[in-house]
């Protein structure tokens, strides 16, 4: 099946922070690829602003190797190298004096679409903001997309908004969270609310349990210094995981619209009840080999943050009221997996008895990554004579195999949610009053943490992590599913 790419119109996108890490690693090489499907029209510029004195040229070099190093050898082609390096260009800036607002201005276009990227850390937001909004660069029409971490905390994410609504109204605002462009999450949408079969059962009568899970293999090494501020609660949980169980527990909105997409998640995050702390378990990765422990990674020999979580949850309404929410994710684990498992109870009353077989309840797991897809796991009769006897098999789907060309990439998020921005649709970005209400639920359990002293508990690298968490589990009768690629 050949990808439909719905055409934009002619854009200017300046992304500010464009020599930093994720300009190289993610939104430029991503544009790259959206030339390449056919997506940018002619006349489009991408603008690049960072405080590093250099010409066009010199960023375009730059930009060249990034995408030499970030995106696969299959896809460079170079003519459409050559096409997109040639919508390049490059403004020095001072975000917090004047130098190069000028000339910024003279550049953007203000009959086309003026998008703004806040590629940068979040203490210069304000002062972008700011100039471009009191030079007159983006008008009323213009778009900026920040990225996360949007805050730290209810009070600073509340600051944040204040800054930004001092020059654009809510509707010009995009803040990324990029679970939302994976394909898969947006998936669950689809399959919840564009099939009869699921929604009738999807509710606290018939879903026995959900786990979330998003497991990695990385450890934090390189980026110790911002992740021992953040930890697992701050960097994933508070954001990625908090939208996955939005888009699994929300009401269907009435409408594929922003504002009623986005309504919905925020009664789901509002009527999260507060965790006990005995319903978290905290962890944090040792060495092993050559590989370095989190307190090695971190450079604080005596950090309590946390590199891993699992915890127990409750969305507390009437759809919900009965069914708990496992989340859990962590750095070092066993493999990179992400998946959401939704686990149906049983039949009422079984007619068969319980000698004629393995009798399991039905799982429905969504895989994010790798190899996304969806996987129903049905009991059967085991084929065969020898009378009734019943055996659980998956029905599995791989969207690869089902929808793409052999080894068809599955579009980065990046690359979709900047398309969104350019098409001005709002729908997969996170709204101010959802993430302030995600830092209202986050902040108690934090300050719980910090105020008894918790520090989290070891757990061996190349694991599942603390064996705390498989207790959180037990308890319930219940059990993680396992870590695996
Ligand atoms: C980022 C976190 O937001 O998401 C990282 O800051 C994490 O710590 C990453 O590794 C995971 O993203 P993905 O797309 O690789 O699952």
């Amino acid at each position: 099946m050949v990808s439909r790419v719905i055409p934009v119109d002619r854009f200017d996108l300046v992304i500010f922070g464009a020599t930093g890490d994720l300009a190289n690693r993610k939104i430029l090489p991503g544009l790259y690829r959206r030339v390449l499907a056919g997506q940018i029209p002619e006349g489009s510029q991408i603008i690049g602003a960072a405080r590093s004195e250099m010409d066009a040229e010199a960023f375009r070099e730059q930009v060249r190797g990034a995408i030499h190093e970030h995106v696969s050898p299959a896809k460079i082609e170079p003519e459409a190298v050559e096409q997109f390096l040639t919508m390049l260009d490059y403004v020095a800036i001072d975000a917090k004096g004047d130098g190069g607002w000028d000339e910024l201005k003279a550049k953007v276009r203000p009959d086309a679409i003026n998008a703004f990227y806040f590629s940068v850390a979040p203490a210069l937001f304000g002062d972008i903001a700011e100039r471009l909004h009191m030079r007159g660069i983006a008008g009323p029409e213009a778009r900026i997309v920040v990225e996360k971490p949007f805050g730290r905390d209810l009070a600073s994410a509340r600051a944040l908004n204040a800054t930004l609504a001092a020059h654009f109204d809510e509707t010009q605002i995009y803040r990324i969270d990029h679970y939302l462009g994976k394909e898969t999450v947006q998936n669950l949408m689809a399959v919840r609310f564009a099939n009869i079969l699921f929604e009738p059962l999807w509710n606290a009568q018939f879903v026995d349990h959900v786990q979330i899970t998003v497991a990695e293999t990385v450890g934090v090494g390189g980026r110790g210094s911002y992740y021992d501020k953040s930890g697992a609660m701050r960097d994933m949980v508070q954001n990625h995981m908090m939208q996955l169980l939005c888009l699994i527990a929300m009401e269907p909105p009435y409408h594929f619209d922003p504002d009623a997409v986005r309504d919905e998640k925020l009664k789901v995050i509002r009527a999260l009840q507060s965790v006990s702390p005995h319903d978290i378990v905290r962890g944090q990765y040792l060495g092993k080999g050559e590989d370095a422990g989190y307190l090695e990674d971190s450079e604080d020999p005596d950090s309590k943050t946390e590199s891993y979580i699992a915890l127990k949850c409750h969305v507390a309404n009437w759809r919900w009221t009965g069914t708990p929410f496992y989340l859990r994710t962590g750095k070092r684990l066993r493999a990179r997996t992400s998946e959401i498992a939704i686990t149906f109870k049983e039949p009422p009353h079984s007619i068969f008895d319980e000698a004629e077989g393995d009798w399991r309840e039905n799982v429905l797991v969504i895989r994010l990554q790798p190899n996304e897809g969806m996987n129903l796991k049905m009991m059967i009769k085991e084929p065969g004579p020898g009378g009734m006897r019943l055996v659980q098999v998956p029905l599995d789907m791989s969207f690869a195999e089902a929808l793409g060309e052999d080894g068809a990439e599955i579009t980065d998020a990046y690359e979709r949610l900047i398309m969104d921005v350019i098409r001005g649709n709002q729908t997969l970005f996170m709204r101010g009053d959802e993430v302030e209400a995600a830092w209202a639920w986050t902040d108690p359990i934090i300050e719980g943490w910090e105020a008894r002293g918790d520090r989290p508990q070891p757990y061996d690298s190349g694991t599942s992590g603390p064996d705390d968490a498989l207790m959180l589990m037990h308890r319930d009768g219940r059990r993680w599913r396992e870590i695996r690629e």
